[in-house]
């Protein structure tokens, strides 16, 4: 039977690079049916949408999607189309693999690496704030169900694909409460897959590893943003965005897409190289659990690259044509049609979790304030239960004891406590009478006990 699959082709190169893997597809008999649908900048002209509902819902019926670059314009104009259909969709896990092809000249031959990466937490949540006129803050957000989804997706796909070892990639020496929730939800899916090796690795000790000595990486897991910059680190070891695919998985649906964009310089000219959609459509046939088809177009790419018949951007002269007719002449002749395994679909629902704790008491509040004065801003020592516990200026201890010698800026950090019980409506007046004595507070976070230790982090310097 035939899987339906919603093709998106986008923008610029779109149209070309889709029809290569559409023609490629059918020269190989792979057992799936396009369901063409609209989006990106062309969509939005023609229809004032640059998303159309009807799209979306081509994906959630048919659970797979297939989509060209899409162009968006810079400073106005209409969203993102990939971040509203990994956000609408909940596409949670971006998934790229990184793996080195001859013909493709790189400084390294022997790159396999799978990196997933977070899709919507983290810094990407996008909640920032100026909080003074001078100081920008940014929200780094990142969930128990979040880190568990994308965990318990990442070692499920690992085994699915026969891998060995997963590798969990933070920071969590430095951001000890959210890489360490990232890190603490990783090590305990693990322990549920005891077949594959698991370890984890600080962010900036992978990059250099991975730019001396990458094969020795097998399946990567990150938060949003190392995932963000990592994976086009990987990118670049096996020869640039122009043979990167991808693909977001979430919710029971997954969206494959190349990394690159809609490449407006050359859209129409014939030259597009359409290996990255091709490998992302590859991606998509494993998912699918069409592994003997992948296996097979990959192949035939691999020849191609080999015959060198390479694209342009790859220091060939071949058109997208050429390119494409290699590969389909490339495929094995009069072979019998595969018959794969009642597919190993991967499941990718998104879990959703919370721990149990007995206690979660409010013990204080950390006030962040405005200060133009010169030193240290002077606040009150006591009001109501609370007593200032501690003053901090970008992180460090300014108060109580020594002022260090550094450099302050207009906003602090201060910290209330108490031994009392409080609720919200105590932190309330705080702030009221903080206000009365000519406090600027701009912002608050509550300070909570969770079953008796902290659940907040302590100031540098302390
Ligand atoms: P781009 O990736 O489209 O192009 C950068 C350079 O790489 C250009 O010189 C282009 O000719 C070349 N290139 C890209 N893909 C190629 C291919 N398959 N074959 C041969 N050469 C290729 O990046 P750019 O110019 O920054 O973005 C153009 C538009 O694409 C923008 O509107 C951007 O927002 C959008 N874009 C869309 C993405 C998506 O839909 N997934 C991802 C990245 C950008």
């Amino acid at each position: 039977m035939k899987q339906t699959v919603t093709l998106i082709k986008g923008d610029g190169i779109g149209n070309e690079i889709a029809d290569a893997v559409i023609e490629i597809f059918e020269a190989a008999t792979v057992p799936v049916e396009w369901e063409t649908a609209e989006a990106g900048l062309a969509c939005y002209e023609k229809n004032g949408v640059a998303l159309p509902q009807s799209t979306l819902n081509s994906i959630i019926k048919n659970k797979v999607a297939l989509k060209g670059p899409t162009t968006t314009p810079i400073g106005a104009g209409h969203k993102s189309v990939n971040v509203t259909i990994r956000k609408s969709l909940e596409l949670f896990a971006n998934v790229r693999p990184a793996k080195s092809f001859p013909g493709i000249q790189t400084r390294f031959n022997n790159v396999n690496i799978l990196i997933v990466r977070e899709n919507i937490e983290d810094t990407y949540s996008g909640i920032e704030h100026m909080q003074t006129p001078d100081v920008a803050q940014c929200l780094k957000v990142i969930t128990r169900s979040g880190s568990m989804s994308v965990m318990r997706y990442t070692f499920e796909l690992a085994r699915s694909l026969g891998r060995k070892r997963v590798t969990c990639v933070h920071k969590a020496n430095i951001h000890k409460i959210s890489d360490g929730l990232f890190l603490e939800c990783f090590r305990e899916v693990a322990k549920e897959y005891p077949d594959l090796q698991s370890d984890d690795i600080i962010v900036d000790n992978v990059c250099m590893q991975l730019v001396t000595r990458p094969e020795q990486f097998d399946v990567l897991v990150l938060p949003n943003l190392y995932g963000d910059i990592v994976s086009d680190l990987c990118a670049g070891l096996i020869g640039g965005l122009g043979v990167a695919p991808g693909g977001n998985i979430g919710n029971g649906m997954a969206v494959f897409e190349a990394v690159h964009g809609s490449a407006p310089d050359i859209a129409g000219k014939g030259l597009a190289n359409p290996t990255a959609l091709l490998l992302s459509s590859i991606q998509m046939l494993e998912h699918l659990g069409l592994h003997s088809y992948a296996v097979r177009i990959e192949e035939a790419m691999r020849l191609a690259l080999v015959q060198g018949i390479k694209t342009r951007d790859l220091g060939g002269n071949a058109t997208t044509r050429e390119f494409t007719k290699a590969i389909i002449a490339n495929l094995p002749r009069n072979y019998e049609t595969p018959h794969d395994e009642a597919p190993k679909q991967v499941n990718s629902m998104p879990v959703q979790v919370s721990k149990e704790v007995k206690e979660w008491k409010p013990v204080g509040v950390d006030v962040f304030v405005q200060w133009d004065g010169d030193g240290v801003v002077p606040m009150p020592k006591e009001s109501g239960a609370f007593t200032l516990t501690l003053i901090s200026s970008r992180g460090t201890k300014v108060y109580p004891g020594e002022v260090p010698n550094l450099m302050m800026v207009n906003w602090f950090r201060c910290r209330y406590t108490t031994d009392a019980a409080i609720t919200q409506n105590d932190v309330a007046n705080l702030l009221t009478d903080l206000y009365a004595n000519g406090v600027k507070w701009m912002h608050c976070e509550m300070l909570f006990d969770a079953d008796g230790a902290h659940a907040y982090s302590k100031a540098q310097g302390e």
